[in-house]
């Protein structure tokens, strides 16, 4: 990620600003202060976010035969949301401190209140403000805050981020709530719904109330049937979809990696039950080979399956695909065995028959899901951050300078050639932009003839460009250019004739 030594922080803050003066991620409405949660995407970004869902379609959808696609709307009817269960459970706990009035998950803040907290109350204990707070600290939490406190040091020590979520599941319940920030009171934990209320027509009442969509996924089931009737498909085949989704996360943090308003990459793979467990495990490995064929580096990439305990009761099996952040290990993805959950559960509150009938083998079934869901904007941070490199490189007079290039795979980057006039004379101008023009008919190209050209390379590393073309003095003699690789920095001279191919070939387009 970093150079060796980098702090994790400051590699993350290093990458905020360089995707902000870079035009890859903007805070949302930012002239007005912005929008906690939410974000824009700049023009690099857009195009780095469209190669990440495009890669997905093509692994998923169109490499495949079994797959097919669907776009539903974000706004669907409220009957949905409660058949799903999100009217009712799709809640986090949330505590507000009733000193500093700073709002907290609750399950967040117990693991904050082990790693800082506790450092809180143990100082005003020790110090008398307060022993009695000391005695109420039973001895069985105490050994459970070292245990705790020791493993995260141990994290730390070894390298390896802190995982909070892992931390914070194996936080003993009942502890003192008092406030990481301030050592103030804490409220009574109180279950907040993290969908956006919204209403569907011009009266404000509880029958035009429905809920921004929080997941593609219930879309998906909703059209089941639909997309079985329109005769296309046979199970086993799965529907995916790429698309807005929208949770008021109490507590949004991590730059884009837990916003508002996100995009999600799903998949529902209906098959036969009994075969489950096999789709179940071809999903994981699919999924494990598309981050690898981009790119994403092994060491930073786990997939976690879950214990038998921490699955929901309907779920047969759960694999998170977790990318280790500059924060700490964050989940991108979540493979699931839903069984037949939620076909069942909207076949009955609809009042449709969701089952499928095999005209081969004559039986009828609820077919059981795996479901593959990602999210676009987490991956994107995710290949943001396994591209953000430091090193040194020559400039214009062969010194070596410290030098930042984002290192996307060729089919990630958003820009996939820069193409440059050595100087803006001579024919030189004339020579680039021709070439420039050939090229953008296949793919995202930039031309740009201002400043050294030592320079010039250096905007288009920290771009993550893989190649920059440039047309020299002995171009316009034996019509040859030069071609400069990001990585190894070498200068390759190739006839001019071809060099669109050539560049197609490399990049993949
Ligand atoms: N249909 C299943 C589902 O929605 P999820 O684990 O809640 O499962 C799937 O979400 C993926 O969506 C996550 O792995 C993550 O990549 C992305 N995601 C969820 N909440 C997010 C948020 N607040 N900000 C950005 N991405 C989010």
């Amino acid at each position: 990620m970093a150079k060796e030594g980098a702090s994790n922080t400051d590699t993350m803050e290093k990458l905020v600003s360089l995707c902000k003066r870079r035009g890859f991620i903007f805070q949302s409405s930012e002239i007005y202060n912005g929008l906690n949660g939410c974000w824009d995407y700049g023009p690099l970004g857009v195009e780095l976010k469209r190669n990440v869902k495009e890669a997905w379609y093509q692994a998923v959808v169109r490499d495949r035969d079994d797959v097919v696609p669907i776009d539903c709307s974000i706004l669907m009817n409220r009957r949905v949301w409660q058949a799903s269960g999100h009217e009712k459970c799709f809640t986090d706990p949330m505590v507000d401190c009733k000193g500093c009035q700073k709002r907290y998950r609750a399950d967040k803040v117990r693991m904050h209140y082990l790693l800082a907290g506790a450092e809180v109350l143990w100082k005003h204990a020790y110090e008398g403000d307060d022993p009695a707070d000391f005695d109420k600290i039973s001895k069985s939490v105490r050994k459970s805050y070292d245990h705790l406190r020791n493993q995260h040091k141990a994290a730390l020590d070894s390298g390896a981020a802190a995982d909070a979520d892992y931390l914070v599941s194996q936080a003993p319940a009942g502890l003192p709530r008092i406030c990481p920030e301030c050592g103030g009171e804490l409220t009574e934990a109180r279950l907040f719904n993290l969908m956006f209320k919204t209403y569907v027509g011009p009266a404000e009442d509880s029958a035009t109330m429905t809920y921004l969509r929080p997941e593609t996924a219930q879309g998906i089931f909703a059209n089941f049937k639909n997309v079985c009737d329109s005769g296309r498909v046979r199970i086993p085949f799965g529907i995916a979809q790429i698309g807005k989704a929208f949770r008021n996360e109490i507590t949004p943090r991590n730059f884009t990696f837990r916003s508002r308003e996100f995009e999600q990459m799903e998949i529902e793979f209906f098959c036969k039950p009994g075969t489950d467990m096999e789709w179940y495990a071809h999903w994981v490995g699919e999924r494990k080979k598309w981050y690898a064929a981009l790119g994403m580096r092994e060491e930073n990439l786990r997939f976690r399956e879950h214990a038998k305990e921490e699955l929901a009761h309907y779920a047969r099996g759960c694999t998170d695909v977790e990318y280790k952040f500059p924060f700490g290990w964050g989940e991108l993805e979540g493979i699931a065995n839903r069984t037949d959950f939620d076909l069942k559960a909207h076949g009955e509150a609809a009042g449709r028959d969701l089952s499928y009938f095999d005209d081969e083998t004559k039986e009828r079934f609820i077919p059981y899901v795996i479901e593959p869901s990602a999210g676009a904007d987490r991956s994107t941070l995710a290949f943001l951050c396994d591209a953000y490199h430091e090193d040194m490189a020559p400039d214009e007079k062969g010194q070596m300078q410290p030098r930042v290039v984002l290192r996307f795979h060729p089919r990630l980057a958003p820009t996939k050639v820069a193409v440059f006039p050595l100087v803006r004379k001579d024919g030189m101008p004339e020579k680039a932009e021709a070439i420039f023009r050939a090229l953008k008919k296949h793919m995202s190209a930039f031309y740009d003839e201002k400043g050294a050209v030592g320079r010039r390379y250096r905007r288009q590393d920290e771009a993550g460009t893989p190649y920059c073309l440039t047309v020299d003095g002995q171009t316009l003699q034996d019509d040859t250019v030069t071609l400069r690789d990001r990585d190894t920095m070498t200068q390759t001279r190739l006839p001019a004739a071809g060099i669109v191919q050539y560049i197609r070939d490399k990049v993949g387009v």
